[in-house]
């Protein structure tokens, strides 16, 4: 049964609480429950009137798996307020409600057919990246929201803040979302989705509430546009950084997954001299610990890939060879199931050995609270629980290192990085990439030379949210260059900055980004305002 998780009674009857809580529902309205299973949000909407004597609006459940049609023509066959539709909700319906309840599937995309994510991605701005069904049934509900309209749904919390989410982001922020209820973890059992409860207004935007799982109460403007809730959630204020950790580094990522570690990683005691040529030092999360200060190096990788990432022959891997294809250790890596395509003795994923081998940054991917490692050797290998941040200068890891473990950086991650179980955080690079600095760590961190650091953000970025410079910054015009000419030279003092783009003052700026995308910039030069004209 796709997505079929029934909603306990108790926060069927919370939620049709919050539905009807402006205005109860008259007879000739109508209340749409979209993949209403056995029923569970129909038979609330009917309590709720019963107890308060009031006659039925017109409820009609849609649900797509004929399974439960038994069960729900049954329970509603003395009502005529109710009507089932054995349909999917997710194909073209024209047919508008006032009120809109319900729990829709939580379906990740891995569980849909080729021809499902090709329809959905067709018709859906919210089927973007790695979806879920859920993020759908949001944006056709609001397709079906009457004006004036009221939508109450519960969600896994996920919605405000993956990147997946975006476009569901920028939809919802179009209405106004009265309020996000962080509802108990245990909601559905075992089924840990941290829920949320979900209600919105077809009217014009306004101030929404968000009820956290410890009962405190904020109030905010949430943004339009596609970025993270969380942090506007978790009450801070809106930060503008002109860069961010991803524009000082060569590589934030997690690390390698060989997908059969029983066989690939192996105690350093006990390696056969023969292939100790193969292996290198590696670490994994649970060895990590705030008291940890010399990185353990108890376990080896045996790698079978050179620097560049590229798969050794097996016949040039002599000895680990021979144990490669020991029987027992050949079956175990004949037996994975994620290296169909690939020789059976590759990893999962291809070690970035390029990146990986340099001085860098570690930290556990799942933790109670962020806590940063130096390899200064840049001889580890991360394993897969492992993240690790590669500056592009090595001599800026100190830096970076110290402000990642400020309390600045500490209060941004807590705010910015999604929960794994138990309220520990999940430190996702992404997330890592967006982390912004404070402009003397980011100068610092570019060996105090200004104009590397906006080359760093051009590099990666393609073009610099002008938007996001910090407004202290002296920058009075934009002096007209093309991409290959620039004033000055590497001693240059700075104070202005010259793009390549012709005759803009600062405050075409944000029409400049745009003309970045056809342009590219091999260098960024920072000039005293005293040299424009
Ligand atoms: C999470 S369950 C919720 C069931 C019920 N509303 C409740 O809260 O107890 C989601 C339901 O959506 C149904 N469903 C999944 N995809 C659907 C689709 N495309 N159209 C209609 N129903 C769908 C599933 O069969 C399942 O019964």
């Amino acid at each position: 049964m796709k997505g079929f998780v029934p909603t306990p009674r108790e926060t069927v009857d919370t939620m049709v609480e919050l539905l009807f809580r402006d205005r109860s529902p008259a007879p000739n309205n109508t209340v749409l429950d979209p993949g209403c299973g056995t029923g569970e949000f129909i038979d609330g909407v009917i309590r709720w009137c019963k107890r308060r004597r009031l006659v039925l609006p017109r409820i009609t459940g849609v649900e797509s798996d004929a399974r439960h049609l038994p069960v729900l023509h049954a329970k509603y066959k003395g009502h005529r307020a109710v009507h089932i539709e054995h349909a999917d909700f997710l194909t073209d319906r024209r047919t508008t409600y006032n009120f809109i309840v319900g729990n829709p599937p939580y379906v990740a995309i891995t569980a849909l057919s080729e021809g499902e994510k090709a329809r959905y991605r067709a018709c859906y701005a919210t089927a973007r990246g790695r979806f879920d069904l859920y993020l759908l049934f949001f944006e056709q509900a609001l397709r079906s929201l009457a004006p004036g309209g009221q939508l109450v749904f519960i969600t896994p919390e996920k919605y405000l803040y993956v990147e997946t989410a975006g476009p569901l982001r920028d939809l919802l922020a179009r209405y106004h979302l009265e309020q996000i209820r962080l509802v108990r973890e245990d909601t559905f059992g075992e089924l840990v989705t941290y829920p949320t409860i979900t209600v919105l207004h077809n009217r014009p935007p306004g101030r929404t509430q968000l009820m956290r799982r410890d009962g405190s109460t904020v109030t905010v403007q949430l943004p339009a546009g596609r970025d993270s809730w969380l942090p506007l959630l978790e009450g801070a204020a809106p930060q503008r950084a002109a860069v961010v950790l991803g524009d000082l580094c060569l590589r934030i990522s997690c690390g390698v997954a060989t997908g059969a570690d029983s066989v690939f990683v192996r105690l350093a005691d006990s390696l056969d001299p023969a292939i100790r040529c193969f292996a290198r030092p590696t670490i994994a999360g649970r060895q990590l610990t705030p008291a940890t200060t010399d990185l353990p190096q108890r376990f080896m990788m045996l790698i079978p890939y050179d620097v560049h990432g590229r798969l050794l022959p097996l016949g040039r891997l002599g000895a680990l060879r021979r144990y490669l294809m020991r029987d027992d250790v050949r079956q175990r890596l004949l037996a994975r199931t994620c290296v169909k395509r690939k020789p059976w003795y590759a990893f999962h994923e291809t070690p970035a050995l390029r990146e990986i081998l340099r001085p860098k940054i570690l930290c556990k991917d799942i933790g109670e609270t962020p806590h940063f490692w130096v390899d200064r050797s840049g001889e580890i290998v991360p394993r897969h629980s492992v993240y690790y941040i590669v500056p592009r200068e090595p001599g800026a890891i100190d830096v970076i290192t110290r402000y990642l473990q400020s309390l600045s950086a500490h209060q941004w991650l807590v705010q910015n990085c999604q929960r794994a179980s138990k309220g520990f955080l999940r430190l996702q690079s992404r997330v890592l990439q967006r982390l912004p600095l404070p402009d003397d760590v980011a100068q610092a961190a570019a060996g105090g030379r200004p104009e590397r650091v906006f080359s760093f953000a051009v590099r990666t970025k393609k073009a610099i949210n002008i938007e996001s410079l910090p407004d202290s910054r002296p920058i009075d015009r934009c002096r007209c260059v093309s991409p290959a000419v620039y004033f000055g030279g590497d001693k240059a003092p700075w104070g202005m900055i010259c793009l390549g783009v012709c005759g803009l003052d600062h405050r075409s700026w944000a029409t400049a980004s745009t003309l970045f995308s056809y342009i590219s910039i091999t260098r960024l030069y920072v000039f005293p305002a005293t040299r424009s004209s």
